[in-house]
C-alpha cells in the first residue's frame, strides 16, 4: 500500500555501534517516535532504505528481529553512502523508509528443518531469520547455519554465533576460504559443509543470501541434497532507488527485486527470462 510513509524517511538515532570487522559496523537505531517504529514493522529478509542528509540513500536488510524495539543494520564499506555511514557516531540521525520487499517465508516453513547459508555481508537478513526461529524454537525442526567468509577477520556476529551454538538442535558451521594460524574451524567454500549434511529433503528448506555466484553454487548444492526448487529461497541484490517497483532500476527480466523480491524461490528464478547469477 502506498501511503505517506512510502517515500518519506523518518529520523532514527544511532544508539549503539558495534565494530564487527575493519570494514563492517552494526548500527542500533531508535526511531524518534514510537509510531514510526510501529509503522516500520518488518519480517526477516525485508529491507529498508537508509539515508544520510546531503550524501545519499542505500538499501540494507535488518539483522534484528520484528520484536526488537530498536532496529539493527550491518553496513559494509563499499562506496559513497556506506563510507559516510561508517563515520557515524552515537547520537547521529539517519533517515529510514520502508520496510520493503517480501522477506523469507519464515511462517510458511514452520514444522520444517531449515538450512541457512550466508556468505559475507549476506548474513544480516539471515541473522534476523535465525533469531526469529529461535524465538519460536518449537515451531521448527533441525536448524543448520552455515556461514562462509574469505578471511577469519571478516567474521561478524561473533557473540550471537556463540549463543546460537548453544541452542538446542542447531548446528552452526563457520568456514573461511583462507587458512590462517589459530583458526580451528572449517577451511574451504561455504558449499563444502553443505554437501556433507544428512537431511530429510522432503521436510527441509534451504535459505541463502550472499554474492550472486555463491547463490548459484549454493542452490546447486541444495538441489543435490534433494531439496525441491520451491523450498529453496535465495535473496538477491540489485542497485536500487525507489524501493517500490516504480523507477525500474532493479529488474531481473519482468521482476523487480525491490517489490517482487529480494527473495525468490529457485522455481521462480528458473522461470525468469534473464540470466540471474
Ligand atoms: C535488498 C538489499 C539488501 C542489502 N543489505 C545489505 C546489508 O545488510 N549490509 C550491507 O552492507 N549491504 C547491503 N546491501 C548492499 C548495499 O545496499 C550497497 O552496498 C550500498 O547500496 C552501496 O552504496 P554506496 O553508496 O556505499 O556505494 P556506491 O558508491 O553506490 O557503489 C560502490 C560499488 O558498489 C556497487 N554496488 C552498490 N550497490 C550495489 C548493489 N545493491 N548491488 C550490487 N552492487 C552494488 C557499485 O556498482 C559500485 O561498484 C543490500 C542491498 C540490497 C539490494
Ligand atoms: S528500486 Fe525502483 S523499481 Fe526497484
Amino acid at each position: 500500500m502506498v501511503d505517506e510513509h512510502t517515500y518519506k524517511p523518518n529520523p532514527a538515532k544511532v544508539v549503539k555501534i558495534i565494530d564487527e570487522t575493519p570494514d563492517i559496523k552494526t548500527f542500533v537505531l531508535k526511531f524518534g517516535k514510537p509510531a514510526d517504529r510501529k509503522h516500520f514493522s518488518f519480517m526477516p529478509g525485508q529491507f529498508g532504505l537508509f539515508s544520510l542528509m546531503g550524501i545519499g540513500e542505500a538499501p540494507f536488510s535488518m539483522c534484528s528481529t520484528p520484536k526488537d524495539p530498536e532496529i539493527k543494520i550491518s553496513v559494509r564499506n563499499v562506496g559513497n553512502v556506506t563510507n559516510s555511514m561508517l563515520t557515524m557516531k552515537k547520537g547521529d540521525l539517519l533517515g529510514v523508509r520502508g520496510p520493503y520487499g517480501n522477506g523469507f517465508p519464515v511462517d510458511e516453513i514452520k514444522g520444517k528443518d531449515v538450512i541457512i547459508v550466508a556468505g559475507g555481508i549476506g548474513f544480516p537478513p539471515l541473522a534476523s531469520t535465525v533469531e526469529y526461529i529461535l524465538q519460536k524454537r518449537k515451531d521448527y525442526g533441525r536448524i543448520w547455519v552455515i556461514y562462509g567468509v574469505e578471511h577469519v577477520n571478516d567474521i561478524v556476529y561473533r557473540s550471537s554465533a556463540s549463543r546460537w551454538k548453544r541452542a538446542k538442535n542447531l548446528e552452526m558451521i563457520t568456514t573461511v576460504e583462507e587458512k590462517c594460524k589459530g583458526w580451528e574451524g572449517c577451511v574451504g567454500l561455504v558449499t563444502d559443509p553443505l554437501k556433507k549434511l544428512k537431511i530429510n529433503p522432503a521436510n527441509t528448506v534451504g535459505l541463502s543470501c550472499g554474492p550472486s555466484v555463491m547463490l548459484k553454487f549454493v542452490s546447486q548444492a541444495f538441489q543435490k541434497l534433494g531439496i525441491d526448487d520451491l523450498d529453496i529461497h535465495l535473496s538477491f541484490e540489485r542497485m536500487m532507488q525507489c524501493g517500490i517497483g516504480k523507477c525500474g532500476h532493479c529488474n531481473i527480466g519482468d521482476k523487480y527485486v525491490c517489490r517482487d523480491g529480494p527473495i525468490f524461490s529457485l522455481r521462480e528464478i528458473k522461470r525468469m527470462q534473464e540470466e540471474v547469477w
